[in-house]
């Protein structure tokens, strides 16, 4: 089998692509022979070596990936309902940049009939990182105002389709011009196209009150703002930090990171009590041993799929040895939707 591995972090010149032997499944587990391989910005830090959960659970050298399709090659023992040959998809906890993968059967679903294998692929992540912030954490209401930042990428097109199918009126922010219509076909109510216009002037134009929900993962470009534009009993919803990284080079410049860390607003308890705003944060992939509340998530998701009320994201595929090609795309913040690699 190949796999994607990093040695050790840095530009993209450390995707390295190794022939390794077939990994064996153990008791309770699958091999699949990946057909696609979901791409997350998650995986460019872990190149970065800035991800915290790929120290805390892997270290260097490491294998990136969360999310996987392809077929069952076969099953160790204690697996009974899955045989060789049937199409999958999979969520796995690093690992996925590869052409054979074995993750536990608990982690591994049929493939949805409503899903191509290179959909499926770039699905689960991106889906359920938008349904726990938005069921699990902010708690949408009938007819109120969420504004999505980086509305056109992967999370941000399913947080735009969620607030939509909780009856929210959607506000999308875009940071260039060619983004608009992707965002205002998946339901935006608006969508501001940050690069042209002043991003705070247009979020008071329409919603004067202030927002009642807010997703965030730009971190110190616009957190300070985004919390100031909550409406009373407004939840932020903090999920990222894309902004402290560059969008070309491959490499965090360190000087920029270490004055935007100091930059990123600390809430304070005492404002969020008196004006009752919230803040909230989450990191999906700390969140693996939550098995339970994330099928039920991801059961939600598929069934809504099924049904036709949510499509999966817009799909931009890359071969396998062109993935350093699929980490610069992503990290230029041009790309719309979702990077898949074939296999
Ligand atoms: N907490 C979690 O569990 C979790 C899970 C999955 C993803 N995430 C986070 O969610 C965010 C979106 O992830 P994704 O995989 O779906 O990516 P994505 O949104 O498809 O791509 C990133 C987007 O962020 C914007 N951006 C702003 N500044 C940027 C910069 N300096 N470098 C690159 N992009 C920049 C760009 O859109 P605009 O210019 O249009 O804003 C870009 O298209 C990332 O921050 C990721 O780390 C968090």
């Amino acid at each position: 089998m190949k796999k994607v591995v990093i040695h050790k972090p840095g530009g993209y010149h450390r995707l390295v692509i190794e022939t390794h032997r077939d990994p064996a499944p153990g008791p309770g587990e699958v091999l699949i022979d990946v057909a696609a391989i979901g791409v997350n910005y998650a995986d460019c830090v872990t190149r970065m070596g800035l991800y915290a959960s790929a120290k805390h659970y892997i270290g260097y050298p490491i294998t990136p990936g969360f999310e996987i399709s392809g077929t069952v090659q076969t099953t160790g023992s204690a697996v009974t309902d899955l045989a060789p040959g049937t199409a999958v998809m999979a969520v796995t906890r690093f690992n996925a940049y590869a052409t054979r993968v074995v993750v536990k059967r608990s982690q591994v679903m049929p493939l949805p009939p409503a899903l191509s294998a290179e959909a499926a692929a770039g699905f689960p992540a991106v889906a359920l990182t938008a349904w726990y912030a938005l069921f699990e954490l902010a708690h949408p209401r009938d007819g109120e105002t969420m504004l999505v930042h980086s509305a056109a990428g992967g999370v941000g097109s399913m947080l735009v389709q969620l607030g939509k199918l909780a009856d929210c009126r959607v506000i999308g922010v875009v940071g260039s011009a060619h983004k608009v219509d992707a965002v205002r076909a998946l339901g935006a109510a608006a969508v501001i196209d940050k690069s042209s216009r002043d991003l705070w002037k247009q979020v008071e134009q329409l919603a004067p009150a202030g927002c009642d929900i807010i997703l965030d993962a730009n971190g110190v470009s616009t957190l300070k703002q985004s919390y100031r534009h909550l409406a009373p009993m407004g939840r932020l919803v903090v999920y990222g930090f894309h902004s402290m990284l560059a969008t070309h080079g491959g490499m965090p410049r360190k000087l920029k990171l270490a004055l935007d860390y100091w930059r990123t607003p600390r809430f304070s308890p005492f404002d969020m009590t008196t004006r009752n705003r919230s803040v909230l944060g989450f990191n999906l992939s700390f969140l693996f041993e939550q098995s339970e509340r994330l099928d039920r998530g991801l059961q939600q998701l598929l069934e809504w799929l099924e049904q036709g009320k949510l499509v999966a994201p817009r799909i931009t595929t890359y071969p396998l040895d062109r993935v350093a090609d699929a980490h610069r795309d992503l990290e230029s913040g041009q790309t719309i939707g979702k990077l898949v690699l074939v296999v």
